[in-house]
């Protein structure tokens, strides 16, 4: 694709913002269908993205660029396992790793293999067959893994609680800090305790350290060497440096170069789900994905949930200047699926050229973040309310609830709505003012506060309701996430597979590791060198 399509499309999306006032409080009054209008729903998910600066007009013209795009065809080439990640000459089939049915593929038919050596793992370790070095059955898992290889595993898992087998605890430990090491190993018995080295190139810095502190602990908990394996299994694509740290051949869990790291959660770098729940929940979340996926495969783009999250974003990135998107799930057991989505989304998006290598003149990637509704509340949404920047937000709300505390979840659903709505609505300066003459303040003080009542309003969002916090439904929500993402690397034509950035930071971190050891090169920035210097003395 070349940037003539893009830049015009572009251009003719400002002429159309350009050309209106835009008031969402309006565009409610004088459509009163509105919110039934601009909203689809597919595999348990329903989007309502009325609450958005856009018309009828708006949609029309962004779906058009999808087709110039080509995104019909490009989501076809990453279904159908085309080397769509362009720099690493790979395809990106994580869509395979959550197929139903029987296998069709050599790729399925990996994926079929690996589930059931999955399975049969975690009835060893759940019947209690597997045992530690004592004889003892495995009560604590850990696992040791960083980016893709955590953060998946680590959000499901706290997501799933309900689901928690009560015999087993899963642990997690990325950080090279040590104290996330000790801190989580300190209370645990060695030997009921089995490591889950997840790695996928198996020789990330983090993970490697970590997985040798680890395997020294259970030594000096008195495990002979011959029994580290009862300890020990791994998920990697680098079976030879699993086996040359120790692992049995049989206890390695395969990954393949056609899943990016990222995607893996439903690889077998989800074991920790498995083993946390139960086989049957991982392979619900797979069904859920894979609902997901048919939908988005399947589904026209005016209907397609992950194509018009992605057209939305795309239109505030490149028309509104928007350079975060604010992401609240409003379930504390979602707490860490905004870390999730920022890795999925940053690391996908956070490009600066084109597929073929050309510098690309629009804005790629924006900034993620966010936090559980409603902690988020009370510390960062006044920015959201009252800064100068707009902030698109995604709410996810949960239609049923999550504890038995069913009152709570109708004052948490409240919380969801009213935010969403404030956004919306804000409070004008003619409102402030009768608001604070209603309350009996002097003329003076109503001029000096009204205008720090003022809220701008017209700040949008999308509302997602997930019918019920369970595996199904999360799995779907996950993959909507990534369908998304995908899309809006496609309307740019970026690579969303690669991470070259990342590859620096982690070439550096060796050079200044051995620096700690040896001399400063002298090519190096004053900065960096003092610093270590001063880290040294
Ligand atoms: O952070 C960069 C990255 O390459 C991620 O893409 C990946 O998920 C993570 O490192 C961990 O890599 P590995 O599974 O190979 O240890």
């Amino acid at each position: 694709m070349d940037a003539l399509p893009l830049s015009a499309a572009i251009a003719q999306l400002q002429q159309h913002k350009d050309q209106q006032r835009w008031s969402l409080r309006d565009l409610f009054a004088s459509d009163p269908d509105r919110a039934q209008a601009f909203s689809a729903e597919a595999a348990g998910l329903y989007l309502d993205y009325s609450k958005n600066l856009l018309n009828a007009e708006t949609l029309q013209q962004l779906l058009a660029y999808a087709d110039t795009a080509g995104l019909k065809e490009r989501i076809g080439a990453l279904l159908s396992g085309t080397n769509i990640n362009n720099t690493e000459h790979r395809p990106a089939l994580h869509t395979a790793l959550r197929f139903q049915g029987e296998p069709k593929t050599e790729h399925e038919q990996a994926v079929a293999d690996c589930r059931a050596q999955m399975a049969s793992f975690v009835e060893q370790v759940h019947s209690g067959a597997w045992t530690g070095f004592t004889g003892k059955r495995i009560r604590h898992v850990v696992n040791i893994g960083i980016g893709g290889s955590d953060l998946g595993p680590r959000m499901v898992c706290e997501a799933l609680r309900p689901w928690h087998n009560q015999d087993l605890t899963v642990h997690f430990v990325a950080n090279v800090d040590g104290a996330d090491l000790s801190d989580t190993i300190a209370a645990l018995p060695a030997d009921e305790t089995l490591f889950i080295v997840a790695s996928k190139s198996f020789s990330t810095l983090e993970t490697r350290q970590n997985a040798l502190s680890a395997r020294q602990w259970v030594l000096d908990a008195g495990c002979a060497e011959s029994d580290l394996e009862k300890h020990f299994v791994a998920v990697s694509s680098n079976i030879v440096a699993a086996q040359d740290f120790g692992i049995a051949a049989q206890n390695i869990f395969p990954m393949w170069d056609w899943v990016g790291g990222r995607y893996s959660l439903w690889s077998a770098i989800g074991l920790p789900i498995a083993l946390a729940c139960s086989f049957e929940v991982y392979s619900d979340l797979l069904k859920g994905a894979n609902a997901m996926d048919r939908h988005f495969a399947e589904a026209a783009f005016a209907q397609n949930l992950p194509v018009l999250m992605a057209l939305i974003h795309f239109w505030y990135r490149q028309c509104w200047g928007a350079g975060s998107l604010a992401v609240l799930p409003y379930a504390q057991r979602l707490a860490k699926f905004p870390a999730w989505l920022q890795q999925l989304d940053m690391e996908s998006l956070g490009k600066s050229v084109t597929r073929e290598g050309q510098p690309l003149p629009y804005a790629a990637g924006a900034v993620i973040w966010g936090a559980e509704g409603s902690n988020g509340q009370h510390s960062f949404h006044q920015l959201l309310h009252q800064g100068t920047d707009m902030i698109p937000a995604d709410f996810v709300a949960i239609k049923q609830p999550t504890s038995e505390l069913k009152e709570q979840h109708q004052w948490l659903l409240a919380c969801c709505l009213s935010q969403s709505q404030a956004l919306l609505r804000g409070k004008s300066l003619a409102e402030a003012r009768k608001e604070l003459e209603d309350s009996g303040h002097t003329h003076k003080e109503v001029h000096q506060l009204a205008p720090h009542k003022v809220i701008p309003g017209n700040r949008p969002s999308n509302t997602l309701v997930v019918e019920k916090l369970d595996p199904y439904h999360l799995g779907s929500l996950l993959a909507l996430y990534e369908h998304k993402v995908f899309t809006f690397g496609m309307l740019l034509d970026i690579n969303p597979f690669d991470q070259w950035g990342v590859e620096l930071g982690k070439v550096l971190g060796t050079a200044v590791h051995s620096a700690i050891a040896g001399e400063i090169p002298d090519d190096w920035d004053g900065s960096t060198a003092l610093l270590l210097q001063r880290l040294l003395k």
